[in-house]
This record gives C-alpha cells, sequence and structure tokens, in this order.
C-alpha cells in the first residue's frame, strides 16, 4: 500500500464543512422532544385504521359494515361502495414518479394488506376494533407468488421503472475469445424497508388547502402527486415532515394510507390521523422486489474479462411495472469491451415495489461480486488481483473519463487494514481458536453520484447571523447538520451562527432525500444561496466610501467568521453586521439553486466507490455464519462530516449483511400473506451479529460533480458488502450459495 493513503476521518476542509458535528437534531431525537407525524393530535382529531385483505388475489365479497358502524366509538365506514370521488384515476400515472395506488376503487384484491375499507373513529381503539368487526367475506384465488407462479413479461412493454436493454461491444465475439466462461444464477428476496417510525399522516383540510404531517423524503416534489387526487393545486398542499424516522425510499414515494387520509378528512369535515401497524408496513407501502439474476463472465488467459452479461428478472406487481434495476450495475463496475444488461419482469400478487437502499446497485452487485470472485477462482487469481486486472479506467458503459475515481486507493487502504494479503487461494484453509471455518471475502462497491435540482434561501440578519431555508429531510442521517455546514461555509459564518430551516413545505424545494444525491443537491442550493448573499454583501462595502472595504476592485474578498477582508490587506476588513447597518438594512436574502453543470453530466462519468472487504466464522457442526470483520474503505469525493459520513457507510455495510444473512419476506403460498410481518420474523442485523466493522474514507478530489465536490454516501456502503460476504461464507466452506440471504441449511 502507498505510504500517503491514510484515513480522511477527521479531515478539516473548511471552518465547517469538515468537521465531525454530532447531529443538530440528535438531542432533540433521543430526549423524545423531536414531534414526529404522529405526535400531532389537532382538536377535533379522528382516528383512521385501513382494513387490509387477508390474502393475496380474489375479491371482497361482503364487508359487515353495519357491525363496524355499531360500535360506539366508529363514526364512518368507508368501502368501495361508498367512496367518494376522486379527481384522479388511482390506476393512472400522473407524474413519472407516481405509483397506482389501491384506494377502494373496487372490491379487487391485488395483494395482501392492500386496503378493503377505511374505519374511523373517536378513539384509535375503536377504530381498530370497528376494523376487525367488518368480517370480511373472500372469494379467494390462487395467489400467484414466485418465479414460477408469476407471469412473465418484457421490460420492453412496461414504461417506469423498467430498465432499457444495453449492450456494448460484440458480447458473442467476447464469449468466443474468452479462455474460460463461468455463468452463475443468483436469487434475491422481497426485502422490506422496515423504517422504525411507521408510516403515519395527520390529514386537515382548511377550504381549498390541503395541510399534512406525514414523513417525507420529497417533500415539496410529492405535493403534485397529492393535489392530483384532490383537483387542487400543488401549492395547496402543505406538507410538513421535521423529522422522519427512517426512510430507506420507502418515504419517497405514495402510499394508500396518505390519501385515504386526506379523503377521509375531506369527506368528514375533521382532521383524521392514520398511523399503519408495523404489519401494515408489509404491503401497501412498497418494497425491495425479488430478483433472478442471470451472469456470464468470460475471461481470458491473461484474466481479463471479455465479455460480461447480466439479465435480470425482477418480480413486480400485477398491476404495476416498477422493476428492480439489478443488472445495471454491471454496466459500470469493471473494464469489459462487451458488456450487455437486459432486464424483464415477472408479475406476482403483492404491492407494487419501489426504491429501497440502493435499488438496484444493491441486488446487482450482490449478483455481480459473487459472479466475479468465481472467475477469479477459476482464473486462479486473487479476487483483490482479478478486479485490479479488470479496473476500468474509463466507464466502461460510455467510455467517459470518470469525474474522479479513487477506487484503487480503496483497494489498497481496505486490504491494508484488513489484512488481505496473507488470504489462502484455496477455500476451507482458514480455522478461528474456537474451531470455527474461517473465511475472507471482497467485493468492489459502487454507486452514481447524481445531482437532481434544488432550492435554497440564505437570509442575513442584522445582528450578523443568518437562516437558511430548503425543504430537506432528515431521516436519521444527519442531513440537517451535514447542510447546516455546507450553508455556514458558503456564507462564511460559525455554524453556531446560522439557522436551518427545513423539512417544510413552504421552503424552497430541497428536490428528494434520495438516489445519495440529498447533500450534493440541497447543499449546493445552500451554498450558492450564501455566496449570494455574499456576492450582495462584498458590492455593499465595495460601493461604500465609508467601508474599509471601499474599491477593492479586482481584488479577491474573502468572507469568514463573519467578516469581509481583502485577500493579503488584513486591515481592510468590516464585520457583516456593520456593512448591513451602515447601509440601513435589516437584512439580505440571497437565493441559489444546485443542479449539476449540463457540460460536466455530458462529459464525465460520475460515481462513489468503495472496497469491502469480510471475515465469516462458520461453525462446522452447526453452520451457522457469523461475521467476524466488515472492512470498508470509500472514495466520495468530499467529506462534509466524517462523523456522520462514517455512520452512513456504517449503516450502509450493516444493510449489506443484513442482505446476504437475513432479510428476506416470506410468503405462505396459498393465502399469499407474509409469514414473518413483524420485526421478530422479518430479520436485521442487530449488535450482536456483528463483531468488528470499519468504514473508512479515502481522499478524493472531484472538480466537476458540483461546486462543492461533494458525491454521496447514503447507499454506497451495501453495495459490495452482500457479496464479499457471501464469498467469504464460500472460502470458510467451499459452498457457493446461490440464493440471498444464505442460511445455516444451506451449508448443509
Ligand atoms: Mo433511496 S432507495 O434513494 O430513498
Amino acid at each position: 500500500m502507498p505510504d500517503d493513503i491514510a484515513p480522511t476521518r477527521h479531515q478539516r476542509l473548511g471552518s465547517n464543512a469538515g468537521d465531525p458535528h454530532s447531529r443538530l437534531d440528535g438531542i432533540a431525537k433521543i430526549t423524545g422532544a423531536a414531534r414526529y407525524a404522529a405526535d400531532n393530535a389537532p382538536a377535533g382529531l379522528l382516528w383512521a385504521v385501513i382494513a387490509g385483505a387477508p390474502v393475496a388475489r380474489g375479491r371482497v365479497a361482503r364487508l359487515d359494515t353495519a357491525a363496524a358502524l355499531a360500535h360506539p366509538g366508529v363514526t364512518h365506514v368507508i368501502t368501495p361502495e361508498n367512496r367518494p370521488a376522486l379527481h384522479k384515476d388511482p390506476d393512472l400515472r400522473a407524474a413519472l414518479f407516481d405509483w397506482k395506488l389501491d384506494l377502494l376503487q373496487d372490491d379487487r384484491i391485488r395483494y395482501a394488506g392492500a386496503p378493503m375499507a377505511l374505519v374511523l373513529a373517536e378513539t384509535a381503539e375503536a377504530a381498530a376494533e370497528g376494523a376487525r368487526l367488518l368480517a370480511p367475506e373472500i372469494e379467494a384465488d390462487p395467489a400467484r407468488i414466485g418465479f414460477g407462479d408469476g407471469l412473465a413479461f418484457a421490460a420492453e412493454t412496461v414504461g417506469i421503472g423498467a430498465p432499457p436493454a444495453t449492450a456494448v461491444g460484440d458480447v458473442e465475439a467476447g464469449f468466443a475469445a474468452a479462455a474460460q466462461v463461468t455463468e452463475v444464477e443468483i436469487e434475491t428476496p422481497p426485502q422490506y424497508h422496515n423504517a422504525m417510525e411507521p408510516h403515519a399522516i395527520v390529514a386537515q383540510w382548511q377550504g381549498e388547502r390541503l395541510v399534512i404531517d406525514t414523513p417525507n423524503q420529497a417533500i415539496v416534489m410529492s405535493r403534485p402527486s397529492f393535489a392530483a387526487y384532490f383537483g387542487i393545486p400543488p401549492e395547496n398542499v402543505h406538507i410538513r415532515s421535521p423529522y422522519l424516522g427512517g426512510g430507506f425510499g420507502s418515504k419517497a414515494i405514495l402510499n394508500p394510507a396518505q390519501i385515504l387520509a386526506c379523503l377521509a378528512a375531506r369527506e368528514t369535515g375533521r382532521p383524521v390521523k392514520l398511523v399503519l401497524s408495523r404489519a401494515q408496513m408489509y404491503g401497501p407501502t412498497g418494497h425491495r422486489g425479488a430478483t433472478r439474476q442471470s451472469l456470464r463472465l468470460g475471461v481470458d488467459a491473461a484474466g481479463r474479462l471479455t465479455a460480461l452479461s447480466h439479465h435480470a428478472v425482477s418480480a413486480t406487481s400485477s398491476f404495476d411495472d416498477f422493476l428492480e434495476p439489478a443488472a445495471n450495475a454491471a454496466l459500470n463496475t469493471y473494464a469489459c469491451p462487451a458488456i450487455s444488461v437486459s432486464h424483464s419482469g415477472s408479475r406476482w400478487d403483492i404491492g407494487t415495489p419501489g426504491p429501497m437502499r440502493a435499488p438496484g446497485e444493491a441486488t446487482g452487485s450482490a449478483a455481480l461480486e459473487c459472479a466475479m470472485d468465481e472467475a477469479a477462482h477459476a482464473a486462479g487469481l486473487d479476487p483483490l488481483d482479478f478486479r485490479l486486472r479488470n479496473y476500468a479506467e474509463t466507464d466502461p458503459a460510455t467510455g467517459r473519463a470518470y469525474s474522479s475515481k479513487a477506487l484503487r486507493e480503496c483497494y489498497a487502504l481496505g486490504a491494508e487494514r484488513f489484512g488481505w494479503k496473507t488470504r489462502p487461494m484455496q477455500p476451507g484453509q482458514m480455522r478461528d481458536a474456537r474451531g470455527r471455518l474461517l473465511g475472507w471475502g471482497m467485493g468492489t462497491s459502487l454507486f452514481p453520484a447524481p445531482m437532481f435540482q434544488a432550492e435554497a434561501r440564505a437570509t442575513l440578519r442584522a445582528d450578523g447571523s443568518a437562516v437558511v431555508e430548503t425543504a430537506a429531510s432528515d431521516m436519521g442521517q444527519g442531513a440537517w447538520t451535514a447542510l447546516a455546514q455546507i450553508a455556514a461555509e458558503g456564507l462564511g459564518l460559525d455554524l453556531a451562527q446560522v439557522e436551518f430551516r427545513s423539512g417544510d413545505s413552504e421552503l424552497p424545494d430541497a428536490g428528494v432525500a434520495g438516489g445519495s444525491g440529498h447533500t450534493a443537491t440541497a447543499g449546493s442550493a445552500l451554498y450558492s444561496a450564501g455566496r449570494d448573499v455574499i456576492a450582495q454583501l462584498t458590492a455593499l462595502a465595495t460601493a461604500d466610501p465609508a467601508s474599509p472595504l471601499h474599491g477593492a476592485g479586482n481584488r479577491a474578498v474573502v468572507a469568514a467568521d463573519g467578516w469581509l477582508r481583502i485577500e493579503g490587506e488584513d486591515h481592510r476588513r468590516e464585520s457583516y453586521a456593520a456593512i448591513l447597518a451602515r447601509a440601513g438594512r435589516d437584512a439580505l436574502t440571497g437565493r441559489g439553486k444546485g443542479a449539476r453543470d449540463p457540460a460536466h453530466a455530458e462529459a464525465r462519468a460520475m460515481f462513489s466507490h468503495g472496497a469491502v472487504f469480510a471475515e465469516v466464522a462458520v461453525d462446522p457442526a452447526l453452520l451457522q455464519i457469523r461475521v467476524t470483520r466488515l472492512t470498508g474503505a470509500f472514495a466520495a469525493g468530499r467529506i462534509i462530516n466524517p462523523k456522520l459520513a462514517e455512520s452512513q457507510l456504517l449503516g450502509g455495510m450493516i444493510w449489506g449483511l443484513g442482505f446476504a444473512l437475513q432479510e428476506e419476506a416470506l410468503h405462505d403460498r396459498r393465502s399469499g400473506r407474509l409469514l414473518n410481518a413483524d420485526l421478530a420474523g422479518y430479520h436485521v442485523p442487530v449488535n450482536a451479529d456483528l463483531a468488528e466493522i470499519e468504514a473508512l474514507t479515502v481522499h478524493e478530489e472531484d472538480r466537476f460533480v458540483n461546486p462543492l465536490g461533494v458525491k454521496g454516501v447514503g447507499e454506497l456502503g451495501i453495495t459490495g458488502t452482500a457479496g464479499a460476504i457471501a464469498n467469504a461464507v464460500w472460502h470458510a466452506t467451499g459452498r457457493r450459495v446461490r440464493r440471498f440471504p444464505i442460511h445455516p441449511e444451506d451449508l448443509a
């Protein structure tokens, strides 16, 4: 490993950005002072409970609405028979990023848990009891669940979420030229987001204005989706989402509960609160669709890829089209002259899947990294050596130069910290002191570094402090903290001098907290809003004969610590407050936008990268698999807050552990219901599942992604990790398990 590579955990890059601040909202959250959506209880509130379908397919023949209405607390029961009209057909898509919703449009059942009725009552208990009293009579049809039973279809026949087939070079010629061809088929199961905070909404109407408290990853952007159902302008929708207890993608899209609550509030003229139960989080709120992936890797005698094909069949619902774009990872990860990527779908009687924790890259990289491990072994090469031989110097899909790519440094740092170089080539060679089989595996992490559109406002106040505003979403990742740090840097103020306002659709649009692009996008908007303030302030000072900065001309004016000064002439300086006071201004407002420079977007491939190394220990008698060590090294451009970035990367790696060994939704084949719709049966990692974990970052300058040099760390850590763990399981046991999660019985 080169000597100059060192972890940059606590690097200082600026007076604010670069500092490992703790979350600004952390104390409020852990002391219970933070008010989440479901904590709101406006006067006159009605409680709503969704009665969900007990089977996955069929029709509701009868509901005992009379029994429910006879309950003393129940006020209304809304079913397809009396459901008030909506302005928009829920089976039509109004916007591109829109899902078809089950909103009591008819008596069909399309998945278990789909709404059959909405019960409204004076108390939560009465609403729940009313829902039970409905005692549905169901005409059930057999559920079609699983790749064997699902209806296959070509991705080209659908619209949203169906990735186009892509080919680079001549794949057949590439396979013909290969010295060896590795073929791998891997399945990944349905997975559910399981945010700690359940989906919840408090909806109230003020005339033609709809006011909503709901956790939301795309606060301003989602207004049109709500508005379309009620025929009101998007500006009439006011969404408040100050805190989210996790999202993982599920709070980026609408769910039926949200629209039904708004509808009920309009119908009853009262505020309505609807909180999903934990069990109801498995059905109508999206999930990660199952995949069946086929990979072929051609490798020449020198250990170089000659051809790579990756086809994914992704499960979706019977009525909508989102496909987990699993195969796309093959387009951008390794150098290869011929790559072919395609997707098709399989329709199951399930709720429509959606984005969840690196949608596509997580599932795709899990399969690709397993296939790469097999190909390396077949070629007689160390897995890291094999990846270095196939290092992509330019983006394989487009040939574009990378905006930055410090993956080689990640491989070197991760391998060094992990101790990779002593790894034996053959499996089953290592044991720990307890006699357990030890195995080491690795994987490459890759995630796009996108930017969306965002706006922000910064207002400098007479006392020299500032308010910055953008409707960002903090799911717990620390977005507000990192964004406030960026805003402070743009303003040349200490973080303590900056009041950050967010989480409300009345504020400028911060875009979506998704795609790992929130910090880059909203951060760029905040930064440029701050720079706009400084430019105005500079103009005021330099034009004023009474200012020490008067007539600065072309000399550089620096803004820092609440002062403007002329570079190299430090006695020529003036505080922000003094400039405003003499100009007779109470405040100065600046505006900024965040979006990618289209010229750079055209010319450069932009990705975050990383390398994950895993050690597992397998008990030879019980076949229990434990992850004993995980080391990740990541390059994600400029790190704004090392403490929060490390937490996000660790979190991503822990998602990868859950992916590899635990997370899976199990369907009852007859009813189509989930057998494990709770956190007792749907396993996610806890501290005891992981002995030792480390996330390191390597320094990476990027002049193209955005002026801040920020890429993103939200989803990077899950990619590479699941494959690294599966490869470690093989290295311990000699068993290639082709289905995630890997169970002890798979090793028997
Ligand atoms: Mo995410 S799955 O980018 O919210």
